[in-house]
């Protein structure tokens, strides 16, 4: 794995936006996964500001999301829907055609699940996969527990993750709804590049144990010790309970 550690937030959205860049200036048709939370927030801020200032063109780029809360229709203000559009899509040129997000709203999960994997492989995979974790280490919705090979299915969400989105629902945890739709970590997995970004000190021990801990489903995101391209960038923060020594990025 490859661990990047920035100064701080900003620094930590800003490089990872550099990824971004380079991927979309190589292969302008890139298929891009992308995730939802706090932490992309700032990198989704600095794609605008590439696009507004320096015609970074997203038009031919494909999209594919994590996750999705069951039972959220798309228009409701804490969808995951809501979330990507008005944080980066609807800021960009993307084609609206080519942006997936999974529809919590669906009839019959299990046959949109697959269909979701087959539009993935139809557009070849995808190319950098975009991650926050959670405090349980959790990747997508993918909770402690979930298969390491795992594909996009209905998750049944963890009483931390409910905790902590209760702020999105004006604090009430009864709110949040308790299932979503996630990519599998299988399906994560497959991502030609992984770019998990963290920071802040509630993110430090589920970081510590993803870089430095065993492979367990107990952590999802430790599979990543497994994939041949695996980044991770973090805060001072974040990084802050690791133990050996990682690249520090010196352009702060
Ligand atoms: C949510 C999302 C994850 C995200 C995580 C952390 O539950 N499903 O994709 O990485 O929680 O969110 P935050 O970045 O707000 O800490």
């Amino acid at each position: 794995m490859r661990v990047i550690i920035t100064k701080d937030y900003d620094a930590m959205s800003r490089r990872a936006a550099g990824f971004v860049r380079e991927l979309i200036e190589r292969k302008p048709d890139a298929v891009i996964g992308f995730a939802t939370g706090s932490t992309p927030i700032g990198l989704y801020r600095e794609l605008i500001r590439m696009h507004r200032e320096e015609g970074l063109d997203f038009s031919k780029i494909v999209t594919f999301n994590l996750d999705e809360y069951i039972g959220l229709p798309k228009d409701h203000p804490e969808s995951y829907h809501t979330f990507m559009w008005e944080n980066l899509f609807k800021h960009i040129n993307v084609n609206p055609s080519n942006v997936h997000i999974p529809d919590g709203t669906v009839p019959d999960v299990e046959a949109y699940c697959e269909w979701y994997e087959e539009r993935i492989k139809k557009f070849g995979g995808i190319d950098l996969q975009i991650l926050g974790i959670g405090r349980d280490g959790h990747i997508g919705f993918n909770e402690p527990g979930s298969s390491l090979g795992s594909r996009t299915r209905i998750k049944t969400l963890a009483k931390e993750t409910l905790e902590d989105n209760a702020r999105f629902f004006g604090g009430d945890i009864n709110k949040v709804p308790k299932q979503a739709i996630t990519m599998g970590v299988g399906t994560i997995m497959e991502a030609k590049v992984l770019l998990l970004l963290a920071s802040g000190k509630k993110k430090a021990e589920a970081v510590k144990k993803t870089v430095e801990g065993p492979i367990t489903a107990m952590v999802p995101a430790s599979i990543m010790q497994l994939h041949p391209k695996a980044i991770l960038i973090l805060d001072q923060e974040a990084a802050s309970l690791l133990e050996r020594e990682y690249e520090y990025d010196s352009t702060v």
